[in-house]
């Protein structure tokens, strides 16, 4: 074989192997779904070691004991898993028998046959990337004088990564910034954004909402992994930026403080990776470059995420208490109350290390530290009820609605401490 033809040949090989990999979604036939329910410190850190491996998924964050965590596991490891958690003599059930079977069935319930129309919002389906773009291009159609969107950076495929603004009268204004989706599978967290946004602009009761406050709305942070959930890999979570053997890089791992100091890994294939550096994400830089110029201003910054039913502030990474623990611990409860007063939906408040193991490298902990917002939180939504990744479509509509009462309340207090200023925290 000469040089040119073994070049093409490689070629085409290449082309072919991309193809398939491109054209064939990632199917889970056989991948189980556990839930363990460490009951002491000692059991919770022998789940801990399954987290590097690329066998076993963790949906759910292991939290302080006597809560379940559950763990999707590949066919090939589970026989020896569940030998672990007999010999440990660890609680356990099967919540799910083959995530493929559940993926399929959410699809043919949810699939839709006609795409939302181009400018509409819907909360009875996930919309896609560039609907979700749509829609917030239409309202500044529709509602010149209060909405503008901003194109912020470009994703590592391309995609716009867009923000928009609702305000009306005075600029430099106080700014409250709502991101979603850094995690892409998490497919609840557009919709709640979404709704905020839908509310603020579309219901003329929340005209005030932004007259002494700016928004700034950041509905999918990490457009090619969510693109990538609905094409290719519904559980796909990371970025989509290449590496030598394993694709993506954990957003919410790749802010530049206390970089890949604990709770994060260094390995290209974990589900955790930090990335090569801080920052090394497009996506990330984005929000970090949106801080920088808006120093000062921003008062608030929620980060959306699933699922957990967790309202967490910082720090993720030491158990030290931020010096305003009290005023962040007594908003988050007030928030939670609001929530809870719609239909009983009870969140966990507290600092990130007081519910989960020590993470760092996040959005929230950067935000307070490095951006000098002193309010910031994130906020895990609630899991789907029957046993799935995210709520139902279904139940799309409980969930935004009650989490627009908590944004309500965390709104009140911003106005209250840093437009009137009279805090009453
Ligand atoms: C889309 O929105 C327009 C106006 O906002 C409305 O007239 C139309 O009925 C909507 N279409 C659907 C399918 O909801
Ligand atoms: C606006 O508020 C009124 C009074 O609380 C309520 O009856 C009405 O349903 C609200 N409208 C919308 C569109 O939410
Ligand atoms: C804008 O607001 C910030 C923070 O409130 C303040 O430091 C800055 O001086 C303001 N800039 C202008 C031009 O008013
Ligand atoms: C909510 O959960 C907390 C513990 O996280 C508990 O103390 C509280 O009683 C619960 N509230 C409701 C209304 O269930
Ligand atoms: C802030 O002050 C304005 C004007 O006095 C008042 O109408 C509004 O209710 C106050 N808002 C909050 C949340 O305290
Ligand atoms: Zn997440």
């Amino acid at each position: 074989m000469n040089q040119t033809i073994f070049g093409c040949y490689l070629q085409t090989l290449v082309l072919f192997l991309v193809a398939i990999t491109h054209a064939v979604r990632i199917s889970y036939d056989g991948y189980k779904v556990y839930q363990v329910t460490p009951r002491t410190r000692v059991e919770a850190d022998l789940l801990r070691e399954f987290e590097e491996d690329i066998h076993f998924d963790f949906w759910s964050e292991i939290r302080a004991v006597d809560f379940p965590v559950d763990i999707m596991v590949a066919p090939g490891a589970q026989e020896e898993f569940e030998d672990f958690l007999d010999n440990q003599n660890l609680e356990y059930t099967t919540i799910i028998e083959n995530v493929e079977e559940k993926i399929q069935e959410e699809d043919s319930r949810q699939r839709r046959q006609v795409r939302v129309d181009r400018g509409n919002v819907t909360f009875t389906e996930y919309m896609r990337h560039d609907e979700i773009l749509a829609y917030i291009e239409q309202l500044t159609v529709d509602y010149p004088s209060i909405a503008t969107t901003e194109v912020i950076g470009k994703s590592f495929e391309g995609r716009d990564l867009t923000v928009i603004r609702i305000s009306s009268g005075a600029s430099n204004k106080s700014i409250i910034f709502i991101e979603a989706a850094i995690h892409a599978r998490e497919w609840i967290a557009p919709p709640v954004a979404l709704y905020i946004i839908n509310q603020l602009v579309e219901n003329s009761n929340y005209t005030n909402m932004y007259e002494d406050i700016e928004w700034v709305i950041f509905p999918v942070v990490n457009p090619d992994g969510y693109e990538y959930t609905h094409t290719d890999a519904r559980l796909w979570r990371k970025t989509r930026s290449t590496a030598t053997i394993c694709n993506g890089v954990d957003g919410n791992r790749n802010f530049d403080f206390q970089w890949m100091v604990t709770g994060a890994s260094s390995w290209q294939c974990s589900e955790t990776y930090a990335g090569r550096s801080a920052f090394s994400e497009v996506e990330t830089q984005a929000v970090k470059n949106f801080f920088d110029s808006h120093r000062g201003r921003i008062k608030l910054f929620i980060d959306l995420h699933s699922y957990g039913r967790l309202l967490m502030f910082p720090w993720g990474y030491t158990s030290d208490p931020p010096s305003d623990f009290e005023e962040l611990q007594s908003l988050g409860e007030r928030v939670n109350d609001a929530i809870t007063s719609v239909r009983g939906t009870n969140y966990t408040v507290g600092t990130a290390i007081s519910i989960l193991y020590p993470t760092s490298g996040g959005s929230r902990d950067y935000a307070k530290a490095v951006g000098g917002i002193d309010l910031s939180y994130t906020i895990e939504l609630p899991a789907g009820g029957n046993a799935g990744f995210n709520p139902d479509a279904s139940e799309i509509i409980p969930v935004v609605t009650e989490i627009w009462e908590g944004i309500k309340v965390f709104y009140d207090y911003v106005v209250e401490k840093y437009v009137n200023g009279t805090k009453t925290v």
